[in-house]
């Protein structure tokens, strides 16, 4: 949560802190800010988008060399113009920052006792007086940045900038990510790459406890003893265009849509004709995966998921016991460990505080492997884990996930063949055959989305509901339940989802004329059992949604709207049959009018407890 952003350079910055701000937008949009250095510091912060502090910043004809900027998302004191970023210390020292300081309330009391005043409410505001109090002492921001991280309880990624320093910006991270830019005689910082592609694709990422000192020509990076160290440079593969909007009203609706393409470039990753490389999710993989005995999976939202339908593929097909479980849930539990338990989390940003901490917790409680399933190169999560496999989704922007949602499946379908592989549960010819299918998806996903009018059509009749249902079952359960948390976060209807034969155990009650009820109707060894929990819903007077397969026997008859997805599609069905509640709930969102990228209250990368 919350995006940060800063830029040294011999041009003006306003601008390339602009542009970067509108990409962080997504990990924050309560207010935004920015700082830069001219003839003193010059801060402008509005409430609301950063298109709000664009139009301020150019009444205001801002401009300056060294800047930082913000976009937040609140935590310690509301949404308003105090609380925004950068917040300063004495009119000479600026801070933005990303995380939370956990001993604020200490820190402040001292400070106020040394005769700083507090303009806010944040946690954010003691790191700046922080600082300030030492760089009294050294004259010497760096220096100073460093005494006062020392103090720091919690998570940070810190720009610091001083008006007596005016080509010199200060970068520190712990438990927050922060990456330096690099560029010809200009340097940047920025929580995430794609804030920096329209100005370098050269990126650092700095680890846990590392400060840096960024000046016009240099980059000086220390590690948390405050050793000199060297952190590789990397060249992304991400171009400035990835994060572009084009022809498309949402970056939801154009993330839907880029499916099939995400898909294919994620088989892509390391799937020969015949057989899936077990290197792809690293050099130690195939040792690893042969000797462990089960799986748990951790994860949150989307991505718990995804993390549910992999516990039909894994045990079915690798015959391994596999449990997945909400990761801020296991972090504070005594759960009973086996070592040779494979810990793999899954998380689109890879810097999902609850996952982390849950694969901490899981570390300490003895498990011995560990493995990532990710799609941002470098997060915390891929960094921690002893295996990893990067999805291909490309940058994600809208909050709600989606063509994450469907790279994970297909990763973690490629780790139920390589597991099943690996403990004799999959033949070769077995395999290839799978592979076979797989590679037919982007076709089936892409057969899904043209669905897309007959869907909107749908969508117009959820627009006035209060309440909706989803069911399946099986696999298909998860995906309900996904297609009621898309529904529900950016539409705002109130959604849940049964497994479709736990409806007569007390869901029933809900049903009436008013209630839409949308059923995911794979043609699968479930489908009879889960027409007869349909007739249930029918006999209540209950309003049915039913995504079939073409090659179902489903007849269109009152109270039931059918829609025909491809043929049957095998344990891959759950795959193409997210897609249609993905549109769902997007064009409901579109009926309703709702912000569908930005939706109220929620941040993409949620980096608190
Ligand atoms: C999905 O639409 C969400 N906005 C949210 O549930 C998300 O999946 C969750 O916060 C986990 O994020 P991660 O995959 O980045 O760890």
């Amino acid at each position: 949560m919350c995006g940060i952003i800063g830029a040294v350079a011999q041009r003006n910055v306003v601008p390339i802190l602009l542009e970067g701000l509108r990409r962080l937008e997504y990990r924050g949009y309560d207010s935004a800010g920015l700082v830069v250095i001219n003839k003193g510091l010059q801060r402008v912060r509005s409430t609301g988008r950063v298109a709000e502090l664009a139009a301020q910043i150019g009444r205001q004809k801002t401009h300056g060399h060294l800047g930082i900027a913000h976009t937040r998302w609140a935590t310690h004191g509301g949404p308003t113009e105090d609380n925004a970023h950068p917040h300063v210390s004495t009119n000479s020292i600026a801070v933005v920052h990303n995380g939370i300081i956990e001993n604020h309330e200490a820190l402040r009391t001292r400070l106020k006792s040394l005769g700083y005043d507090f303009a806010s409410e944040t946690d954010t505001e003691v790191i700046v007086h922080l600082i300030h109090f030492y760089y009294q002492a050294s004259r010497d921001l760096l220096v100073a940045v460093r005494a006062a991280v020392a103090e720091l309880q919690g998570a940070y990624a810190i720009g610091v900038v001083s008006a007596e320093a005016p080509h010199q910006l200060i970068a520190a991270r712990r438990g927050s990510p922060l990456l330096i830019g690099v560029g010809i005689e200009e340097n940047f910082i920025a929580s995430d790459v794609s804030a920096l592609l329209p100005v370098t694709q050269r990126v650092i990422y700095l680890e846990d406890g590392d400060i840096a000192d960024i000046g016009l020509l240099g980059i000086r990076i220390f590690d948390a003893e405050g050793r000199p160290v060297e952190r590789g440079e990397h060249v992304s593969e991400l171009s400035a265009d990835m994060a572009e909007l084009g022809n498309y009203r949402h970056f939801m609706q154009k993330e839907i849509h880029e499916q099939p393409r995400a898909i294919a470039d994620t088989l892509l990753a390391g799937v020969t004709t015949h057989s899936v490389l077990p290197g792809i999710f690293g050099p130690q993989a195939e040792d690893v995966l042969g000797k462990i005995n089960g799986v748990r999976i951790l994860a949150c939202g989307t991505s718990f998921h995804a993390a549910k339908v992999a516990e039909y593929w894994i045990e079915s097909l690798a015959g391994l016991p596999c449990r997945a479980e909400v990761a801020s849930e296991y972090r504070y539990r005594n759960s009973v460990a086996d070592p040779d338990t494979l810990i793999l989390t899954l998380s689109q940003s890879g810097e999902t505080r609850d996952t982390i901490d849950a694969l901490i917790q899981a570390k300490k409680l003895g498990h011995k492997h560990s493995l990532a399933i990710c799609n941002v190169p470098e997060s915390a999560l891929v960094r921690a884990s002893e295996l990893k496999f990067l999805t291909r989704a490309g940058p994600e922007i809208g909050v709600a996930s989606t063509k994450a949602f469907t790279t994970q499946l297909v990763a973690l379908f490629l780790l139920a063949l390589v597991l099943g592989r690996l403990h004799g549960r999959v033949s070769v010819a077995q395999e290839k055959s799978w592979l076979d299918q797989l590679r037919e998806l982007p076709g089936l996903v892409g057969q899904a989305l043209a669905l897309e009018p007959e869907i909107s059509a749908w969508a117009e009749r959820f627009a006035d509901k209060h309440h909706a249902l989803f069911l399946g079952r099986g696999a298909h359960y998860p995906i309900a339940l996904e297609g009621a948390l898309k529904l529900k976060e950016i539409s705002y209807i109130h959604a849940e989802a049964y497994p479709a034969g736990e409806l007569k155990h007390g869901p029933l009650a809900l049903v009436d004329k008013d209630m839409p009820v949308v059923a995911v109707a794979p043609n699968d060894t479930l489908l009879e059992k889960l027409k007869s929990n349909l007739q249930e819903v029918r006999a209540r007077g209950g309003e049915l949604y039913v995504f079939a397969d073409q090659d179902s026997h489903f007849s269109e008859q009152d109270g039931l709207h059918l829609l025909r997805l491809p043929s049957h599609a095998g344990p891959l069905s759950p795959i193409v049959h997210t897609v249609p509640l993905q549109l769902l709930a997007y064009h409901a969102a579109l009926c309703k009018g709702t912000d569908v990228d930005k939706p109220r209250n929620l941040a993409k990368s949620v980096t608190v407890e």
